[in-house]
């Protein structure tokens, strides 16, 4: 594995799995119905990171929203792959993608129990700006962070 992915929009075949992935990574579960669309309301958004067999190593879905910036909804990496760049090349991306439709950053919350989550983005440059009390369906808190583009 040489950690070098190539980072593209995952089409509507390859949604199952996209879903697999995240239902394995991702504390917070989905309704399997939100991917298709999620898909049909932006579909650049919903990136995928291949290996040179087209297995899917990571996973990154964002949303145009408003205050003028790219949400990142979910960010997930295999564990078996994780510390090879795949993240960063994912959210590198995001940010391009951010910079493509003009937007001023890109925003997200993380679970502020992730430790490694938060380590990854604050690597990359994200700050935490707001404290989200109860804002997953466990009741957990999240901080909400962001990093201008
Ligand atoms: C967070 C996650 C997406 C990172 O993916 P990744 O491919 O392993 O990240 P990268 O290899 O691109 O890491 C880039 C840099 O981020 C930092 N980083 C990554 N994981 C880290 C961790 N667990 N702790 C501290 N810093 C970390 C490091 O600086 C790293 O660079 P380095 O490896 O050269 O030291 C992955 O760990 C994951 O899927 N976690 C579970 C889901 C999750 O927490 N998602 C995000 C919140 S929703």
């Amino acid at each position: 594995m040489d950690g070098s992915p190539v980072i593209r929009p995952i089409l509507e075949d390859e949604i199952p799995q996209a879903a697999e992935l995240i239902q394995a990574v991702i504390t917070e579960q989905y309704d399997p119905a939100v991917y298709p669309r999620l898909m049909e309301q932006f579909a650049e958004g919903f990136l995928g990171a291949f290996d040179t067999e087209g297995k899917l190593q990571g996973v990154c879905i964002v949303i145009p929203v408003e205050d003028n910036a790219i949400r990142v909804l979910v960010l997930a990496v295999w564990p078996e792959l994780r510390r090879l760049g795949i993240g960063r090349k994912l959210m590198d991306r995001t940010e391009d993608l951010a910079r493509g439709y003009k937007k001023e950053k890109v925003t997200l919350e993380v679970r502020t129990i992730n430790r490694g989550g938060l380590g990854f983005y604050t690597s990359l440059g994200y700050l935490v700006r707001k404290y989200l009390q109860a804002f997953y369906s466990d009741g957990s808190d999240a901080y909400y962070m962001e990093k201008m583009v």
